[in-house]
């Protein structure tokens, strides 16, 4: 058998950071041969990376590894069957009770170690677990080179939480904040644009919280998001700068004042609350009040008027009185979102809210649950409705769902289709819109964006 006729399948669960791993997964089995399929049907190694936030996400993945199992034994049991993620990390030698057929699990930390790992599988050593942390051992070993897909980019810049919400499972499955320097992060974002990517999406637990070194550049230590984004923005090539998810803890004034002054971080912000009622933040451990958070929002849409505000919503945490979740629609009608996520409350063992009394009945969580996404889906709509009419430009990610149709997004990060040629992937251009739905935007492209006669 040679090298390139492994097949790697990997599905992946759970928040951008885990896209990102398995793209770089993707990487670091290159060179052994390993190309990517969209199936598990005859793949040589599938990888499930997955995400524990909540009960339900993680029962996905037993009930994934049942089926998988099945697939192994159709193969005869070739087929090798790992857990990565944050499922594995805190589960890790309960899937390998749960399910023999697994070969290896991987905490988030170690995915360099992936081909150390499959020659141990290989060798029979018995040796299937690998979730220790050492986050910096993992930037540096991973590969320089990354494969692209398409003109957007994510790349994460730092990694884990210190913030110990009291519902979430992120800084037990990813361990303590650590941020990666920024020669680490300018060399990766350098080595995407050369190869034609022009938005980079920065990622982090707490983004915001970042605080990198920089010992070659002036300035030194402790180097804030702010300023790394400025610094990113001096590259050429690079046109679109994001970063997800924040804290509004971290929302300092330099970072607020960038989307005044830095023409090229585009004016979109994920900035979840969770909640809106100040008993309900104290219980979660958010160290803000909704007032904190409605400032935020309120000095950025002094700097950047058309700001473009998500959030994450938590529904249904222990103690939550009908007034408290009133609170919670009071603040979603103050900002008026673009979009948000909402979810009900999901006990995870071992989080402190989880012993909490007073945990909220089901069934007033799903009307909660209703009543919340309501709201949202008619601030959503609006929001895209109230861009028909405007001409945006919109980078040209893929083709469209339908024949000659193609897709991109524009600065609010909204989906947007048009009739156009597939030439035009990679390239800013500008659509005037003219329609709008809950979930997307389409229009034609501007006379100013067609090719000169
Ligand atoms: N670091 C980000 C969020 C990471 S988890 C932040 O601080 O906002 C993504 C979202 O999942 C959270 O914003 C929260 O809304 C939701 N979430 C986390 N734990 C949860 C739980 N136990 N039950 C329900 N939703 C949860
Ligand atoms: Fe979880 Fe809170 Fe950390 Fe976000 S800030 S990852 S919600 S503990
Ligand atoms: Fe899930 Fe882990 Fe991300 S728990 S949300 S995959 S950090």
């Amino acid at each position: 058998m040679t090298a390139a006729t492994k097949r790697l399948f990997i599905k992946t669960y759970g928040c951008q950071m885990n896209v990102y791993d398995s793209e770089r997964m993707k990487d670091v089995l290159a060179p052994l041969g390993y190309t990517s399929i969209d199936t598990a049907d005859d793949a040589d190694l599938v990888l499930l990376n997955t995400c524990h936030i909540r009960e339900k996400a993680t029962e996905k993945v037993f009930s994934e590894l049942g089926q998988l199992k099945r697939l192994k034994q159709a193969s005869g049991g070739k087929m090798l069957l790992g857990v990565t993620g944050c499922v594995a990390q805190a589960e890790g030698e309960e899937i390998m009770r749960r399910q023999p057929a697994v070969d290896l699990v991987l905490g988030p930390q170690a995915y360099h170690k992936l081909p150390e790992l499959i020659a141990r599988v290989h060798r029979a050593a018995n040796e299937r677990l690998e979730t220790d942390f050492e986050v910096e051992e993992k930037f540096d070993a991973l590969p320089s080179d990354r494969q692209v897909d398409g003109p957007s980019a994510f790349l994460s810049v730092q990694e884990g939480c210190d913030k110990f919400c009291s519902f979430c499972v992120v800084p037990y499955t990813r361990g303590a904040e650590f941020s990666r320097s920024v020669d680490a992060i300018v060399a990766e974002a350098r080595a995407l644009i050369r190869k034609g990517v022009r938005e980079i999406n920065l990622l982090g637990q707490n983004v915001n919280a970042y605080h990198g070194t920089a010992p070659s550049l002036e300035g030194g230590d402790d180097w804030t998001l702010a300023q790394l984004i400025r610094h990113l923005a001096k590259i050429d090539g690079l046109d679109r700068i994001r970063f997800t998810t924040s804290h509004p803890r971290d929302m300092d004034d330099d970072l607020i004042a960038a989307f005044g002054d830095t023409e090229k971080l585009m004016p979109y912000l994920h900035l979840p609350v969770q909640a809106g009622s100040d008993s309900i933040l104290k219980a979660m451990n958010r160290g803000h009040t909704a007032q904190h958070y409605v400032d935020i929002i309120e000095r950025l849409r002094v700097v950047r008027p058309d700001m473009a505000v998500t959030s994450d919503f938590i529904v249904g945490f222990p103690g939550e009185r009908d007034e408290d979740f009133e609170d919670t629609m009071r603040i979603v009608e103050t900002i008026d979102y673009a979009a948000a996520y909402s979810f009900k409350y999901s006990r995870r063992p071992g989080t402190p809210a989880a012993d909490m009394f007073a945990q909220v009945p089901e069934e007033v969580k799903d009307e909660r649950l209703q009543r919340l996404q309501a709201l949202i889906r008619d601030q959503q709509t609006r929001f895209n409705q109230s861009q028909i009419g405007k001409t945006l430009p919109v980078l040209v990610t893929g083709t469209g769902r339908n024949d000659g149709q193609m897709a991109g997004r524009t600065p609010y990060l909204q989906a947007t289709h048009f009739d156009g040629t597939e030439d035009l992937i990679g390239q800013i251009v500008d659509v005037t819109m003219t329609n709008a739905t809950l979930n997307s935007v389409g229009g034609q492209l501007a006379r100013s964006s067609e090719p000169a006669l």
